[in-house]
Parts: structure tokens; C-alpha cells; sequence
């Protein structure tokens, strides 16, 4: 059973968007870095436009961050 409010973003890794947020806000600010952190993305790779979308919403590296 899965929590509706955190979407598994990541469905080879089985990795949720409240695991990539939290990456994101470790500093981890673009695919590879939440790649290396999270293992999202290391499958099929269809989540990278998700994952990019993530990012650009926390701010994409810019100082930014909205989280
Ligand atoms: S859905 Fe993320 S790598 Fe396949």
C-alpha cells in the first residue's frame, strides 16, 4: 500500500518524491547528483523528465531552492 501523497516518481527504483525532495535538499541538484543519491532514474530512465521537473521546480541548482 502506497502513500497517495508521495508518488513513486522512480518505478525501476521504486523511488518516491518525498526521497528525491529530500536528496534535493541534501544539495543534490540535478540527475546525476539525485541519480548517485537515490538510485532513481538508473532503470528504464522514462522518469528523467519527472526527475527534471523536480529539479527545475527546487530551483535547478540556481540558489533558488523553493523547498
Ligand atoms: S522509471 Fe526510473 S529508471 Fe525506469
Amino acid at each position: 500500500m502506497r502513500d497517495t501523497d508521495d508518488p513513486v516518481v522512480c518505478v525501476c527504483m521504486e523511488v518516491t518524491e518525498s526521497e528525491l525532495v529530500a536528496a534535493l535538499e541534501q544539495g543534490h541538484r540535478d540527475l546525476p547528483a539525485l541519480r548517485a543519491a537515490t538510485g532513481a532514474n538508473s532503470g528504464c530512465g522514462d522518469c528523467a523528465a519527472d526527475i527534471e521537473e523536480l529539479v527545475e521546480f527546487a530551483g535547478g541548482g540556481t540558489g533558488g531552492c523553493a523547498w
